[in-house]
């Protein structure tokens, strides 16, 4: 996927589950064709198959767990996710932590099965250290401005700048991402201007008025 790239967690907010996840992803889409900006929806894996029925964006599942097919009651399978319309996948969200040794278990299956992996992070180091599992793409989101409307790109530009750094220092393959309070043109300028190849968002855009003005908007300095 080309970059710079807009991926959209959906989370769990009630704007964006279910009927109104489909009509989000429609908003998606119809902004990325608008404005040329390659736009991904990440919702809730409940909603992954509908949308891949109705719409042709890239769906990212919020979770995938480091389990084989058998019995793990409650978890999210690779293969099912796939098989409803993933064609990629966060990982190690703030919101869903998970143990280092399954972050690398569950990037191994990525690869194995041919979708993309975007690994989460909270700071430079820990951006570090996940650069060595070789995902496609690194978010770092330091996890106090999640949802707080203070954008990291220019709250903590010095956190962005670095990670972009540090990272392309041991995989220059892997495309850094940043996420925390991202939500206007402005704030994405700033984090493309800081060496970010995208964005990862969820409430500037899942709770605005008209989510699709507000993706607009979103690439409209960059
Ligand atoms: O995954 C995106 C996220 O954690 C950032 O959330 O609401 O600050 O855009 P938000």
């Amino acid at each position: 996927m080309n970059t710079p790239i807009v991926i959209l967690n959906f989370k769990t907010y009630i704007e964006s589950s279910g009927l109104n996840a489909l009509n989000l992803a429609k908003d998606l889409e119809s902004a990325g064709e608008e404005t040329g900006i390659n736009m991904v929806a990440a919702p809730q894996a409940a909603d992954i198959y509908r949308i891949k029925q109705e719409t042709s964006i890239p769906i990212f599942a919020q979770n995938i767990d480091a389990i084989t097919p058998g019995g793990h009651t409650g978890h999210d399978l690779i293969e099912t996710l796939i098989e409803a319309g993933a064609s990629g996948s966060l990982i190690n969200h703030s919101e869903k932590r998970m143990k280092l040794a399954d972050i690398e278990n569950v990037i191994e299956l990525t690869k194995e099965k041919g979708i993309l992996s975007c690994l989460c992070t909270n700071n430079i180091n820990t951006s570090k250290a996940a650069a060595t599992l070789a995902p496609d793409y690194l978010a770092v989101e330091p996890p106090e401005l999640i949802g707080s409307g203070i954008p990291v790109s220019q709250a903590q530009p010095e956190v962005v700048e670095d990670t972009v750094k540090e990272v392309k220092a041991i995989n220059k393959d892997i495309k850094v991402l940043c996420g925390a309070g991202i939500s206007t043109g402005e704030d994405m300028a700033a984090a493309i201007e800081l060496g970010a190849e995208g964005v990862l968002l969820a409430s500037g855009i899942i709770k605005a008025d008209s989510p699709k003005e507000a993706l607009i908007d979103l690439v409209s300095k960059i």
